[in-house]
């Protein structure tokens, strides 16, 4: 690869203290011998993100590859976003979702018109999704929501006609939460995106500690988690309820033929588990609320000796802080790949793989 381009100085922040075991997988492995394949992520432009099955497997690993480009090297001096403006449409609350998208666009040298929460458009004064759509419009060349109701997607797709990613509608669904927690996932084990199948390494057993039917983030990385169910032997699903599902989910388990448990036995089953997915923060009825608190983690807590926790954050009491300082922890390294992989994104939905520099390793 050519010297010419310099290593991302930003991504030094990501690596651990001296003396922390806490996992930060190097992103090298991603993209070494196997370059990116820009045909795969042009098909991207243009294109809105409202759920994950808007993606395809090849989509989502092309994606990473991308993203770990863009931990990897310091790509500012090329100005990939320059002259686009992305509006953050936040009509509920957010401290990763909005900052990283933000903190990826401006770094990308594109512009924000950040609305970080409803109060502050016409909404306030009982104005509709449908015409805020509209407005938008003429304003910006992308939008990025949130909103507390599900079905605000189809509202403001109404009369949008810029491209629309989901940044998390209500109990419904959160996909780049899920490129994020992939992306963690394929640092971590880089063969999940192997495609030859001699190449591939031991399948994983899957452990989600929630609700995937009121959890949005749980929901996505499950979906998404059944693209790759070639390399999961099992999904064990710990929660509180009888049907942590839904309807739809079940349809997509099925179809994707992946064996699975649902069981409230924590003590049970956590030892067997390769990955473990938590959070406790469910949408139900018309309000956040805290559900399957009681299924907690710490550092006494038995674990593999080589398992890993994702947590999408915000966290509450189930995921102790005795972890943070532990080589299960994978959470923090989610966290801060969601900045590369939203700039991935960003790039090929804007229609700017061509801007990027030509010593990084792509195929067309
Ligand atoms: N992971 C996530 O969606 O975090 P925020 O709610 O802070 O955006």
């Amino acid at each position: 690869m050519s010297d010419k381009l310099e290593l991302n100085k930003r991504a030094e922040f990501l690596s651990p203290p001296d003396g922390v075991e806490t996992l930060r997988p190097e992103p090298n492995s991603l993209f070494e011998n196997n370059p990116v394949r820009l045909s795969v992520l042009r098909a991207l432009e243009g294109r809105s993100i409202l759920s994950v099955k808007d993606f395809t497997r090849e989509e989502v690993i092309e994606i990473a590859k991308l993203a770990a480009i863009l931990e990897n090297f310091e790509i500012a001096p090329y100005h990939i976003m320059d002259g686009k403006i992305v509006t953050t449409a936040f009509f509920e609350a957010s401290t990763r979702t909005r900052l990283s998208f933000e903190s990826a666009v401006l770094r990308l040298d594109g512009k924000v018109l950040s609305i970080p929460e409803g109060g502050v458009t016409g909404v306030r004064k009982g104005e509709s999704l449908d015409d805020i759509g509209m407005m938008f419009n003429a304003y910006c060349d992308m939008v990025i929501m949130r909103h507390t109701e599900t079905d605000s997607l189809e509202r403001l797709t109404k009369g949008l006609r810029v491209p629309l990613i989901n940044a998390g509608n209500g109990s419904g669904e959160h996909p780049t939460q899920s490129l994020a927690d992939w992306y963690a996932l394929l640092k971590w084990r880089p063969k999940l995106a192997e495609t030859d199948p001699s190449k591939r390494s031991k399948k994983l057993c899957l452990g989600i500690l929630g609700t995937p039917g009121s959890m949005r983030a749980v929901k996505s990385f499950l979906l998404m988690s059944l693209m790759f169910q070639d390399r999961i032997s099992k999904v064990i699903v710990i929660s509180q309820m009888a049907d942590p599902f839904g309807e739809d989910l079940v349809t997509e388990l099925e179809k994707a033929g992946i064996q699975y448990k649902v069981t409230n036995n924590m003590k049970k089953y956590v030892p067997k588990l390769d990955v473990i997915y938590m959070n406790s923060i469910a949408f139900l009825g018309d309000s956040y609320k805290n559900l399957d608190a009681e299924f907690q983690l710490n550092k006494e807590s038995e674990l593999k000796e080589e398992a890993v926790i994702l947590h999408p954050l915000a966290r509450l009491s189930e995921l102790d802080k005795s972890l943070d300082d532990t080589a299960h922890n994978l959470y923090f390294s989610q966290a801060h790949g969601a900045v590369f992989v939203r700039q991935a994104l960003l790039i090929a939905i804007s229609g700017r793989l061509d801007r990027l520099p030509k010593e990084i390793p792509v195929v067309d």
